[in-house]
């Protein structure tokens, strides 16, 4: 078998991670071992030195420091600041600076250098995500010519949006230099071909999954990302006894939790869901003192400003609400940014009765897959998700809500909370089922046998 190569932006070397790629690309590596490249999360004043390899378990690590200029132009700024905002159609925070369109060229000729060494003849390059869309354009003309596939795990803009990016010809031809390029949801490959077949570099045809062109001939197609759905059982059941989860079972004295858990970002509509929380204990008296909604947000990207302004913004609107409906005994909301263990955070999901998740745009979104995995088949909690998750393509037994609509995710929490036992039991079914079906091994064995078939 061939070994894989996995590059991404950040590799989280051995650390707790909060990111849907870094979870899925550990799970695929660790079922048949490979090696990992891309930036170790630390500065560096300096140039970037070679990257530093280590072996832990069936994974070999190369990891390497960004320097403090390509940290704020690269990282902070084209991918975070740009691509980002774009690709999850947030036009409203997107602004645009030519030189960091160029520290992204930069980064990405530079990965290619440090990684060319590292490449061995039959090895596969599976690169994730979009700081690396120009990656394998890079390695070509560094001379590798072993297959090189892509895995965009948010989603795809359509033509009206991606042509706001000044450069978005060169990012569609640096897409054009994969072998395979993969997205997530049916939706996301349509954007995508419709891109191609609008480009100027030549007349676009489609045909048995590839799409091509003049200068642009790939395999593309959708892999929707799963999970390891028997290790997350595993370890939910096991985590239902240990301290942690124990101490938080006790702490709600039998009152229900409604949980949330989502990097701290604006894509994921954390405002608009506390709002709509408001909502319901504003519309249902009786339900005041009775749940108990978690939202579990880490920090991230904290050197871009939109990031802080939302933090800011959850702070005083959780303030705000506790403020107006807390009692002696009874916290509403309680407002946690920190990292857990995957051991404490399967528990905690595993004793909530709902979970709501609903970004305003999201390539899959994992924690709804783990949320349906972590639960008790015989007494399962019920999924709020938004249909503007990739999820919601798989798991269209949860309770579907538009996250914008206040009044729709507020009526989608009641409705879950008033679920009853055997509709739950029906729908947990059903969802399990779907997850089964594309677990994480079918990704990786579908991306790679796509790849290796090249
Ligand atoms: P994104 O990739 O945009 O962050 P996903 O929902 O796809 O969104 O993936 C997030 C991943 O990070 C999930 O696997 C989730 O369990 C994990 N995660 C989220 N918050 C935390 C946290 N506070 N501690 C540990 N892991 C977290
Ligand atoms: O696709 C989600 C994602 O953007 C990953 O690419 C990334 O690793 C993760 O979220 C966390 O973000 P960051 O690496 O910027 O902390």
């Amino acid at each position: 078998m061939s070994r894989i190569i996995a590059v991404s932006n950040r590799v989280p070397v051995g650390g707790k991670s909060s990111g849907g790629l870094a979870v899925g690309v550990l799970a695929a590596l660790e079922e048949y071992g490979g090696v990992w490249f891309g930036w170790n999360g630390e500065i560096v004043d300096g140039d970037m030195p070679d990257p530093e390899i280590e072996r832990r378990g069936r994974v070999t690590y190369a990891t390497l420091p960004l320097n403090r200029q390509d940290f704020d132009d690269y990282y902070n700024g084209f991918s975070n600041n740009i691509l980002w905002p774009l690709f999850h159609f947030q036009l409203g925070v997107f602004s645009y600076d030519r030189r960091q369109f160029e520290a992204y060229c930069r980064v990405n000729a530079l990965f290619a250098r440090k990684l060319a060494p590292l490449i061995e003849p039959g090895d596969l390059i599976w690169v994730h995500d979009y700081h690396l869309i120009l990656l394998a354009s890079e390695l070509r003309r560094a001379g590798i010519e072993q297959p090189i596939g892509f895995f965009l795990h948010v989603p795809f803009p359509g033509v009206d949006v991606l042509r706001a990016l000044p450069p978005y010809q060169a990012m569609l031809r640096g897409l054009c230099a994969y072998d395979v390029v993969g997205f997530q949801t049916q939706r996301d490959l349509r954007s995508f071909e419709e891109n191609i077949a609008q480009q100027d570099f030549g007349d676009a045809m489609l045909a048995d999954r590839r799409v091509g062109s003049k200068g642009c001939d790939v395999h593309a197609d959708v892999f929707p990302i799963g999970i390891d759905v028997a290790g997350i059982k595993r370890l939910a059941q096991e985590a239902v006894g240990t301290p942690p989860i124990a101490r938080m079972a006790d702490s709600l004295h039998g009152r229900q939790l409604v949980i949330g858990v989502d990097r701290l970002d604006y894509s994921k509509g954390l405002p608009e869901r506390f709002r709509a929380y408001e909502r319901l204990l504003e519309q249902n008296t009786d339900l005041r003192g009775e749940l108990v909604f978690m939202q579990i947000a880490p920090p991230s990207r904290t050197g871009v400003r939109a990031y802080v302004e939302i933090r800011e913004e959850l702070e005083q609107t959780a303030g705000n609400i506790n403020g107006r409906y807390a009692e002696m005994d009874w916290m509403p909301i309680r407002y946690l940014n920190r990292k857990y263990s995957r051991r404490t955070l399967m528990g905690l999901l595993r004793i909530a009765r709902v979970a709501v998740v609903t970004p305003l745009r999201d390539g899959m979104n994992l924690v709804a897959k783990e949320y349906v995995a972590a639960q008790d088949p015989e007494n399962p909690g019920a999924l709020v998700l938004s249909t503007l998750a990739g999820a919601a393509r798989e798991l269209d037994d949860a309770t579907l809500v538009n996250p914008y609509d206040i009044e729709d995710v507020s009526e989608g929490i009641m409705q879950a909370i008033a679920m009853p036992l055997a509709e739950r039991r029906e729908r947990h079914r059903a969802m399990i089922e779907a997850l089964e079906r594309n677990d994480i091994t079918r990704w990786r064995t579908r991306f790679v046998d796509a790849l290796s078939g090249c």
